[in-house]
């Protein structure tokens, strides 16, 4: 092991590293990404065999604990989750304090922030049942404040859970379901859904994770960290890419610009504009999840009986930015986000829900590196370092 701060002081380098391309800032057994390869595993499983065979709670337990659970350490992990899926009645008031106009992320990371508020006394990081329980809390309300976010924005009545329905279609039931008719969930929504979690659980150091990595090295819980990390997912680079690809389809084709024109746009980088869900700091091939996602984006359309026409503009788009030097060269393939906004809408979420969709799906990411992160007698407060750039010592005019 080498002591990076000992070898800044003795050889007086400092890194300087825009983007953190070339820093790793720690150890980590949870996922393994080859970007050259188009490899996915978490805790060495390929992403491709847990999307068709497992379920988002399993996998969730796998990332926090490093196996697969067993049928009995899962029903009970199960039930517990069910269990705590509650708000306090309070907190339900709070969303009423926010315009129904605000992004359901702004929301979502205000009230995830706020839950710390109802546990004080029960969330000290260094207690492993607190974390184990906040764990539990996290998994079980997120889904449920995404879901009043959603209901608030729309002007519906919120639901309380349904404790007797599996994680995914509570939380279908939650977004879609209303006081006056019986909901039957939807079977292909259901799985279609439970397959776009599992692809999202976790990336290893991406920015969201990071962030909560960084947030809960100063010894902050769960809720503040996790808070944070909703934020940074937010951004249009990041999660937020997933809203921004829909947005972009739209506007080609409300504008009625060909696929070819708005390349050269975007080959030329008029006004900045970007090929967003395309590109990808680790991924310099095919991105595995996405390759996924595009399958389930023709099936779930086609089970669905729903007919978008922005499917196809996506694929006439990824077509001909595929044949492109411009991508070519720069190694720039559609990632996760490229196609998922498509089955989303095609579920019937609005746009403004894709990115909270995202944070629901990473969130077991979120924990499972903030608990190896607490774990690790290595770990220490993240600081990184500046080389400072400004002005050398003045004096005060006057003096
Ligand atoms: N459209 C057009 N050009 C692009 C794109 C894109 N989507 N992505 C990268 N490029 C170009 C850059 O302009 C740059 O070109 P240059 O060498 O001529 O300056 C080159 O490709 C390298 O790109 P960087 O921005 O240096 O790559 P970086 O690793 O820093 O960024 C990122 C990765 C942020 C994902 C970028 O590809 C991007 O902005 N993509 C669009 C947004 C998006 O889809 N984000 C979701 C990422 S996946 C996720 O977070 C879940």
């Amino acid at each position: 092991s080498v002591d990076f701060a000992s070898f800044t002081k003795q050889t007086g380098h400092t890194a300087l590293d825009y983007g953190f391309v070339n820093t790793a800032a720690t150890k980590s057994a949870i996922t393994f990404i080859d970007g050259d390869e188009g490899i996915l595993r978490y805790r060495g499983y390929p992403i491709e065999q847990l999307a068709k065979n497992s379920t988002y709670l399993e996998v969730a337990w796998l990332l926090l604990y490093g196996e697969l659970p067993t049928a009995d350490q899962l029903a009970e992990w199960d039930d517990k989750i069910r269990h705590h899926t509650l708000l306090h009645e309070d907190l339900k008031r709070f969303f009423s304090s926010l315009p129904h106009t605000a992004h359901p992320m702004s929301v979502l990371s205000a009230a995830t922030a706020a839950l710390s508020t109802y546990y004080e006394g029960q969330s000290d990081p260094n207690n492993p049942e607190h974390v184990e329980l906040n764990t539990i809390r996290l998994l079980a309300k997120l889904p449920v404040i995404a879901a009043y976010a959603h209901k608030k924005s729309i002007g519906h009545a919120f639901l309380y859970p349904d404790n007797s329905l599996s994680f995914v279609d509570n939380f279908l039931k939650l977004n879609f379901g209303n006081l006056a008719e019986v909901y039957e969930v939807n079977p292909v929504t259901s799985r279609a859904l439970e397959r776009l979690l599992i692809l999202h659980e976790d990336h290893e150091q991406n920015a969201s994770t990071s962030t909560v990595r960084l947030v809960g090295s100063t010894g902050a819980n769960q809720f503040s960290s996790i808070s944070a990390g909703i934020n940074a997912l937010y951004g249009p680079l990041h999660g937020g890419a997933n809203e921004a690809v829909l947005d972009m389809l739209a506007r080609i084709r409300d504008s009625g610009e060909s696929v070819q024109r708005f390349v050269e746009r975007v080959k030329n980088k008029e006004d900045g504009v970007k090929l967003m869900g395309f590109g990808h700091r680790v991924y310099k091939n095919f991105d595995p999840r996405a390759k996924l996602v595009k399958e389930s984006a023709d099936e779930v359309l086609a089970e669905l009986g729903v007919h978008d026409p922005l499917l196809d503009l996506a694929k006439e788009l990824e077509e001909v930015a595929l044949s492109d030097d411009y991508f070519k060269e720069r190694r720039l393939y559609p990632n996760v986000d490229f196609y998922t906004g498509v089955i989303y809408k095609a579920m019937g979420f609005p746009t403004r829900m894709f990115t909270p969709l995202f944070a629901i799906g990473r969130l077991p990411g979120w924990l499972a590196h903030w608990t190896e992160m607490q774990n690790d007698p290595q770990t220490k407060i993240g600081r990184p370092q500046q080389l400072y750039v400004g002005a050398p010592e003045r004096n005060y005019p006057g003096l």
